[in-house]
């Protein structure tokens, strides 16, 4: 049923908002402006404020795995994954979440702070055709998918790892094939009151595919922010 909710005043109302669930999920969570851009000049930070910072937080503290396209990894310089552990510890969950990236081209930088800081070796999905890449040796690369990443097995790879919790972070191109793959059980959208005009894109891009109904868990604001959680309206 739909709630509208105020802001709760402690890091425990929020986690209820967001609880992981019994069953697997994979969760996205994006931003974007009130006329839909997800970035200004070419990266999402222009959009963000605090409310959405602290779900951003909580979301990652709370999933088994982060999964994140390569796009996304270069633009934004992704850094290591590593949530506040108390919270995970207190829960029985492993100290880290898993970092996921999925890139067929394995154009990644192995200095970056994402592979060189990271507190667990990121897995890195990429297809049997990838080339030689030095970010092989920094990461466990794990090959789905003759010419192209095979998402929905990437998926049951890590569920079959016990990860079941996944959290996926974007950028537009995955969640345009998440959605084609029809591998998305919940979408955590930020509105940012904000007017951006320009050329920036949508939340998901990509070839076409059929509509997927979801229904909205609940509605959240906060200095003029809209958080939005929807979820697949129905069970596979
Ligand atoms: N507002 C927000 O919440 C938000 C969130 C995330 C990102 N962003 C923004 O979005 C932009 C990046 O998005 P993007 O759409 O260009 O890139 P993206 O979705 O982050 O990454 C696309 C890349 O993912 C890899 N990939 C491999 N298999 C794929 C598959 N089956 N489906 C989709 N991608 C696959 C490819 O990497 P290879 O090239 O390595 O083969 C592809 O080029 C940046 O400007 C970033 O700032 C905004």
């Amino acid at each position: 049923m739909t709630a509208l909710h105020t802001w709760p005043s402690g890091p425990d109302g929020l986690r209820e908002l967001y609880p992981r669930e019994p069953h697997p999920t994979l969760r996205v969570n994006f931003i974007a402006s009130a006329d839909g851009a997800v970035t200004v000049d070419g990266v999402s930070a222009g959009l963000q404020g605090p409310g959405d910072k602290e779900i951003f937080d909580l979301l990652r503290a709370s999933c088994d795995a982060l999964i994140v396209a390569a796009g996304t990894v270069r633009a934004e310089k992704y850094d290591a994954l590593r949530p506040d552990p108390a919270w995970r510890l207190a829960h029985g969950l492993p100290e880290f979440p898993l970092m996921v990236i999925i890139s067929g081209s394995l154009d990644l930088d192995p200095e970056q702070l994402i592979f060189a800081d990271a507190p667990v070796r990121p897995i890195v999905f990429t297809h049997r055709g990838a080339p030689a890449s030095p970010v092989r040796e920094v990461a466990e690369v794990i090959e789905v998918g003759d010419d192209r990443v095979d998402l929905a097995a990437a998926v049951r790879h890590l569920h079959e790892r016990g990860a079941t919790q996944l959290l996926c972070e974007g950028g537009p191109g995955l969640l345009g094939s998440m959605i084609a793959a029809d591998l998305v059980d919940e979408l955590c959208l930020t509105v940012a009151p904000l007017l951006v005009g320009g050329s920036a894109g949508r939340i998901a891009q990509g070839v076409p595919a059929p509509p997927r109904p979801m229904t909205l868990r609940h509605v959240l604001t906060r200095d003029d922010m809209l958080f939005l959680r929807y979820a697949r309206a129905s069970t596979r």
